[in-house]
């Protein structure tokens, strides 16, 4: 039985390889003082930044730059960012990057009018803003997080080795995103993995949970079968548009609120991850990759059917002679290999964890229960040395 949800998703998309044709209709509706946040260069290098520059002028609006976002955004640069804001007027946040600057530029958007302490107020209080929103659109050139169509934005607090997303309302969700697929194909081969890898566990955190057999676990294996297609073709050919449109495409419905409506939903590998992340600052997908597998056979006993189904109607084993445990372990061990061909990161080892920073990194995981197990300390601590 689906549980009751309210549903609205107010993001604009225009998709396609001439996506930016659009953003003039959409600058029409906007006062001239647009931010344009951006990361570390690579649309500089691309030609991206040259081409959204010279649309803004055309249009004559004033640009602010605010450049230099970071993978894993940190609260220094958000405190950063407010200051320049403050200085001018905001009419629009315009982000031109990946899920980091997207989800900056989330921040942003309701910290610069805010008169609390951001960090304090929506990542440690988790309180929804009460102050004017200043609106965000966002031109995607990493694939992954689904932040062009939905309300993440997780920043990392490095003092206090936090790393915490706060999923804001609708109000929040960028008015509008330019998807070209084309973008994404200068992304080097990790960071391409690691977006793919980004997107199937958030499928993943929305399927493993609950018992029901209910339309979001069809719409969530369609996906997940799209995302192992296309991903394969891409890691052969990086150019292939067809590959690169659907797994932009997947990862915008993987995590834009639509497949976790009516049900529970898991996120507990994002947990883990994200303590890693704030350790670390290691790449946000491989942070994931690291702990997926012995988190997934950790909980496997508690939701055996869904992993199953998962081994059957994602990973097509089916074999009457093998026992529930053994073909839910069989559909572990095919998204394995299938991990493994893409090239991501297997375990914490390979991101810099030992052995001793473990208790730590177990102090610094949420523990969320939406999922087939809520877990105790001493088995988070468990899944992590699992995870060497
Ligand atoms: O900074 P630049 O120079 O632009 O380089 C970036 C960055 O180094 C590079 N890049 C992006 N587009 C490129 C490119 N390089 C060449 N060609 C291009 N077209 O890629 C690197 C990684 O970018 P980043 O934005 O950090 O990656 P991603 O999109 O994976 O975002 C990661 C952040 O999003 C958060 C993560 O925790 C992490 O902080 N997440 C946000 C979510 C949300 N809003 O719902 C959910 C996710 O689970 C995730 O937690
Ligand atoms: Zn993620």
């Amino acid at each position: 039985m689906l549980g009751n949800f309210e549903y609205c998703n107010p993001t604009k998309l225009y998709f396609g390889n001439n996506a930016l044709n659009h953003l003039e209709k959409e600058l029409i509706k906007y006062g001239p003082n647009i931010m344009l946040v951006y990361g570390g260069g690579s649309i500089k290098k691309n030609g991206i930044y040259d081409e959204v520059v010279k649309i803004l002028k055309d249009n004559n609006k004033k640009v602010i730059e605010d450049g230099g976002v970071m993978p894993n955004p940190t609260v220094e640069k958000l405190y950063e960012g407010i200051e320049i804001a403050r200085r001018q007027s905001v009419d629009l946040i315009l982000a031109v990057g990946g899920g980091s600057v997207c989800d900056y530029a989330k921040a942003l958007s309701v910290s610069i009018h805010c008169d609390d302490d951001p960090w304090d107020k929506y990542y440690l209080r988790f309180e929804e803003p009460s102050c004017q929103i200043v609106p965000v659109g966002c031109i995607l050139t990493m694939v992954g997080t689904g932040s062009e169509m939905n309300g993440g934005a997780v920043i990392t607090n490095h003092q206090s080795k936090l790393k915490i997303g706060h999923v804001f309302g609708e109000e929040v969700m960028p008015k509008f995103a330019v998807l070209n697929p084309e973008y994404t194909m200068t992304l080097p081969h990790h960071q391409m993995v690691a977006g793919i890898y980004d997107i199937m566990n958030h499928i993943c955190e929305q399927y493993f949970s609950g018992t029901d057999n209910n339309t979001s676990d069809y719409i969530s294996e369609g996906l997940m079968k799209s995302l192992i297609h296309s991903s394969r073709q891409a890691i052969k050919d990086p150019h292939n548009y067809e590959a690169r449109s659907n797994i932009m495409w997947i990862a915008t419905w993987a995590l834009n609120t639509l497949i976790a409506k009516g049900k529970s939903t898991d996120w507990m590998v994002h947990m883990l991850g994200q303590a890693v992340g704030a350790y670390t600052d290691a790449t946000h997908g491989m942070t994931l990759s690291a702990v997926s597998l012995p988190y997934y056979r950790y909980i496997m006993p508690y939701g055996l059917d869904k992993f199953v189904r998962f081994a059957e109607n994602v990973w097509d084993i089916h074999d009457e002679h093998l026992s529930k445990e053994e073909l839910a372990l069989a559909g572990l061990k095919a998204m394995e290999s299938w991990m493994k061909e893409l090239g991501l990161v297997m375990n914490l080892t390979e991101l810099g964890v030992n052995a001793e920073m473990v208790e730590e990194l177990a102090d610094a995981t949420l523990v969320l229960d939406g999922g087939y197990k809520v877990l105790n300390r001493e088995e988070i601590i468990h899944i992590f040395k699992e995870s060497l």
